[in-house]
């Protein structure tokens, strides 16, 4: 497929995935159970590596993630890489209602269908033999897909997609979801990793199909019969004061395709009732090629760090990562802490969700402010990259004030004073947890700019507003308040309120923060009781 062509590919199915007032994107119309896929995927035949579960003991303070250099790295061993894997894709509680009982991660995910997979690649290690192992979540164990010979320094973590777990719900607006999670996952990834000293580097050459083969996703036996996973990317994991070694991408692949592999991929949903080939189309169009160069690391956020000052610690914060199924309608969250949550979704290089991300800000946040004293009710837009007003503004409604709020040089501006609850609501899907909060936002990505990057770039930008929403999540958690993924939004109406034309800055996710409301008729149980005495005890 040309660039061309795939580009016209990629802004099709943008367009046609968007939702409106009049019609949703199409997809399936009503969910069929009996289909519904599992969300754990195993690969039956691999041998199995239990891993030891996070120590109660861990009270490594949230806010010392943004302190470089304040937690000394961990040394590596299955302790260390249990706690990576258990905070980044591990369980972080059941939840019952009657007869009905499921699992949630400490990722989020879309409807929580967790498309996302993750993957270890490791030298061999004496507590662990080199080569390529799957994290099964609910056993919290690695299955050894494949032992080889390999040698670098620290690990690699790999993420992969399962469409269907999404398209069963969604339909065609699907992948996009899948590539939210992504940016989550790896958000989620970050900052475990940050809790043990280490930092996470994505490995921007890397191509898809490099990807693919390294995971095994291409070995078609091995997927007979099940769904087939995705390449989204590659990270290198270690030491935050240590940087990845230039890993020779074709030697590496070699010694993994002359490994030992074993498992066989489980089917995950019975039958599929619905295909929906644009997703592949898509899919398709946006597969990243290896590349020669690589970015270098973006410029840090331009104006002073507003730093946290939440007293819990990083393990209670990221295990009790919760999306509120609604809000008070009361709560509000002072303009301060509005200020260190859009603090940290600015690029800060050795901060996470942020360090190793080698692109520059394309993504930034329209504002609906409802409860945050100190701050009128109304539309804001807080530009994360370097900001040129006069040619910013332009983009947008004429009307708008663009009047500079908050501490001098955060680049955060007021457009328009007024109650933009039943907006809030209306745009994104009528859904109230936009408005009962304090505060919602639209993730605006410099889509066109993006997309003459490459077709590819498509799925990154969604990745970069995964990232910014896992931050929104962990801060509004560690603020004491709650937050809220929303996918769900009428694409167009937000860009009409905006004053937006063509597809210079298009919406991609929203978000909200406010006063949860707890559930109270749903029990919660811990996460890993099935597994016995896996955790150290407390001491
Ligand atoms: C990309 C994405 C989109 C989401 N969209 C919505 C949404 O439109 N409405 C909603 O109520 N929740 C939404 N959520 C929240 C998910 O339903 C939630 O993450 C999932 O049920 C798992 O629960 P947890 O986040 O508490 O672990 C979204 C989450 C993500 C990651």
């Amino acid at each position: 497929m040309s660039v061309r062509s795939a580009q016209e590919t990629v802004y099709a199915y943008h367009q046609r995935t968007k939702h409106a007032f009049e019609r949703y994107a199409a997809g399936p119309g009503h969910l069929d159970w009996a289909t519904q896929p599992s969300p754990f995927r195993e690969f039956k035949g691999a041998e199995r590596v239990p891993l030891p579960l996070v120590s109660e003991r861990n009270l490594i303070p949230y806010r010392a993630l943004f302190e470089p250099g304040y937690i000394g790295a961990a040394k590596a061993d299955l302790a260390a890489l249990g706690l990576l894997f258990e905070l980044s894709f591990g369980l972080s509680a059941w939840k019952v209602y009657g007869e009905d009982r499921w699992a949630l991660r400490c990722n989020p995910s879309s409807g929580n269908l967790h498309p996302t997979e993750a993957y270890l690649i490791t030298p061999g290690q004496p507590f662990l033999p080199g080569g390529v192992y799957h994290y099964h979540s609910h056993g919290h164990a690695l299955e050894r897909r494949c032992r080889a010979d390999l040698a670098f320094s620290g690990c690699l973590v790999a993420l992969s997609s399962v469409f269907w777990r999404e398209a069963w719900k969604y339909g065609e607006r699907a992948f996009r979801y899948c590539q939210h999670d992504v940016g989550h996952a790896l958000g989620a990834l970050n900052y475990a990793a940050a809790v043990l000293g280490w930092s996470v580097h994505l490995l921007e050459a890397w191509g898809d199909e490099d990807i693919a083969a390294l995971l095994g996703l291409d070995r078609e036996a091995d997927f007979a019969g099940a769904e087939r996973e995705a390449p989204d990317l590659l990270c290198w994991v270690g030491p935050a004061a240590s940087t990845p070694d230039a890993i020779d991408i074709d030697r590496l692949l070699t010694s993994v395709q002359s490994g030992t592999w074993s498992g066989q991929a489980n089917r995950l949903s019975a039958s599929h009732r619905h295909d929906w080939p644009v997703i592949e189309e898509v899919h398709a169009a946006s597969l990243k090629p290896r590349t020669l160069t690589t970015s270098g690391p973006p410029g840090t956020a331009a104006w002073p760090e507003i730093p946290c000052r939440s007293e819990l610690a990083a393990v209670e914060v990221i295990r009790t990562r919760r999306s509120a199924q609604a809000f008070d309608g009361v709560t509000p969250v002072a303009a301060d802490t509005l200020f260190r949550i859009l603090d940290a979704t600015g690029f800060r290089e050795r901060c996470p969700p942020w360090s190793g991300w080698p692109w520059a800000p394309r993504v930034h946040l329209a504002l609906f402010v409802h409860r945050v004293p100190g701050l009128e009710p109304g539309l804001y837009v807080f530009w994360r990259g370097d900001v040129d007003k006069t040619r910013t503004a332009p983009l947008f409604r004429d009307q708008f004030e663009w009047a500079e709020v908050g501490p001098e040089s955060l680049p955060l501006f007021r457009l328009a004073v007024g109650d933009a609850r039943d907006a809030a609501r209306m745009l994104s899907c009528h859904q109230a947890i936009a408005s009962d909060s304090a505060f919602s936002l639209g993730m605006l990505a410099e889509f066109d700019a993006g997309l003459r990057e490459g077709p590819w770039v498509y799925r990154r930008l969604f990745w970069e507003t995964g990232l910014i929403g896992q931050a929104l999540y962990l801060e509004a958690r560690a603020a004491g308040v709650g937050g809220t993924g929303i996918g769900c939004f009428f694409d167009e109406s937000v860009h009409e309120l905006l004053g937006l034309e063509g597809t210079v800055l298009q919406s991609l996710y929203h978000f909200t923060v406010g006063g949860p409301l707890v559930d109270s008729r749903l029990q919660t149980l811990p996460p890993y009781a099935h597994l016995g005495t896996r955790r150290p005890a407390p001491g």
